[in-house]
């Protein structure tokens, strides 16, 4: 079976203790961290910028998986690649240019994404998967943590698992996913999973590797 990783957002974290929380969640078991990028403008929601990511790179050598629901988004790729994103994913919405924005984060030396709103058919990769190493499947609008996975997207995954075949692509789902549903989402074709409130609920670093393995076990 596929390894599975578990990315928590830390959009559902304290930040008013951002640095303890990622420290909190890398040693309670966390593969990737999913940093939320919101600008108010692509999405009804403002959360943080490349300098909080910088703030953040040194606390933890995991994986940063920058998730830009932004546009225009072309302009602050060098920033966010700068502050020490490892992957970043762009939205197919965010603007007419999916192509040249995946080819300029590759330029960067950094691992490319495209991530899909629930209502975007898996059709906006077709053209574009050899510039890809990461699908994102939005499994709620995006904006909010702690809003309900929306079961429509399941048959996305299934079909976008198709399309990657063999490709070294990982296929990643965000959105109330938990872990009641993580196993069926894991079952569709996911490999990567990212979770916010269902790894942040609690309060204690103890709750935080509970609710991880709870996910990864499903
Ligand atoms: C929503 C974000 C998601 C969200 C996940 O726009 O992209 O990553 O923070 O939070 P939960 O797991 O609580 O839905
Ligand atoms: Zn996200």
């Amino acid at each position: 079976s596929r390894e599975i990783i578990i990315a928590p957002s830390i959009l559902a974290a304290d930040f008013s203790r951002l640095g303890e929380e990622i420290a909190g969640i890398d040693a309670a078991g966390a593969d990737w961290i999913h940093c939320d990028v919101m600008d108010g403008h692509f999405v009804p929601n403002i959360s943080f910028g490349a300098d909080v990511i910088k703030a953040i790179r040194p606390v933890t050598s995991k994986i940063f998986d920058v998730h830009l629901m932004i546009a225009p988004v072309d302009p602050y790729l060098e920033a966010f690649a700068k502050a020490g994103a490892d992957v970043i994913t762009v939205h197919a919405e965010a603007g007419p240019h999916l192509d040249r924005s995946l080819q300029a984060i590759r330029a960067l030396g950094k691992k490319a994404g495209v991530s899909l709103c629930p209502a975007t058919p898996e059709a906006a990769i077709e053209y574009v998967l050899d510039r890809l190493d990461l699908v994102l499947v939005m499994t709620v609008n995006p904006g909010f943590g702690g809003q309900s996975f929306l079961e429509s997207q399941i048959e996305k995954i299934r079909s976008i698992r198709k399309m990657i075949g063999d490709r070294p692509i990982r296929l990643e789902v965000d959105g109330g996913v938990t872990r009641d549903n993580a196993a069926a989402v894991a079952a569709a074709g996911a490999d990567t999973l990212v979770a916010g409130s269902a790894v942040f609920r609690g309060k204690s670093t103890a709750d935080y590797a509970d609710n991880i393995a709870a996910i990864r076990a499903a």
